[in-house]
């Protein structure tokens, strides 16, 4: 079972998201068993004080180190443990990076508010730290769930079926196709007849082809990670794709390339 255990000043946060569907069955399953931490409970003085001003000057206020180390050091290891930071300056989440996590037996995810947190903190205490995207979010609270959302949809058993993980955009660096359900005509649009014709063949390609076009539309810095069978490869020529991946593929390589 994966353990996670999340460090913040607003434990309350994360109750309803992490009681809710995929998690809650993971939960439950004791797939991943969830603790979190109030780090106020560690702050020492009688004002329960979390943080104070930056040294040097400057806005805002820096979560003070002591309350955060004694926070962490309450926390039981278990086997592999990985402690991250969540923080805009951390390296970018990917669905590689949650593979990665996946594999451990423990991970303490710490949310940092206000400006920052003190450097000596982060420096010293934190294996890694993670940013899940160029934004600025208030704290690390929401990013610490996008983490856990996506490393326990890998956990073993998370999800009914078995191999969805492995077919959700990015598993081979191409965006998912279309998904289309009932009615068949939905304000007078159809659902492409492939899908109603039983035919798995015809189907895998048609889906395929899809994800290849929107790939190329939406995101071609993609194909560079994308290896094609050797059918896959025919498929793409018979219906005039492959010189469009292949230029795509050029493309993000030489830009590479340009900002190694
Ligand atoms: N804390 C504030 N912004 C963040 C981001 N983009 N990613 C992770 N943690 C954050």
């Amino acid at each position: 079972m994966m353990r996670v255990d999340l460090l913040s000043i607003f434990p309350d946060f994360f109750t309803s998201p992490l009681g809710e569907g995929i998690i809650r069955r993971a939960r439950q399953a004791q797939i991943i068993d969830i603790a979190i931490h109030n780090i106020r409970d560690h702050a020492g003085d009688r004002h329960q004080m979390t943080d104070d001003r930056p040294y040097g000057g400057g806005e805002g206020m820096v979560m003070k180190p002591e309350p955060l180390a004694a926070c962490l050091k309450a926390v039981p290891r278990r086997g592999r443990s990985r402690v991250i930071l969540l923080s805009p300056r951390g390296v970018p989440f990917s669905q590689q990076q949650a593979r990665l996590y996946a594999d451990y037996d423990q991970l303490i995810l710490v949310c940092g508010r206000y400006e920052g947190v003190d450097e000596r903190f982060s420096s010293h205490h934190v294996d890694e730290e993670c940013s899940i995207g160029d934004y600025v979010l208030s704290g690390g609270e929401l990013a610490a769930l996008v983490v856990i959302d996506a490393v326990c949809r890998l956990l073993p058993g998370a999800l009914g079926c078995a191999d969805s993980a492995e077919r959700d955009s990015f598993s081979r660096s191409l965006l998912k196709h279309g998904q289309y359900t009932r009615p068949p005509v939905f304000e007078g649009l159809e659902v492409p007849a492939v899908l109603l014709s039983g035919d798995h063949l015809a189907i895998a390609r048609h889906r395929f082809l899809e994800s290849v076009r929107l790939t190329l539309a939406r995101r071609p810095d993609l194909l560079s990670g994308l290896e094609l069978s050797k059918a896959e490869r025919a498929l793409l020529a018979q219906e005039g794709l492959l010189a469009q991946v292949e230029q795509a593929r050029q493309e993000q390589k030489q830009a590479l390339e340009i900002s190694a």
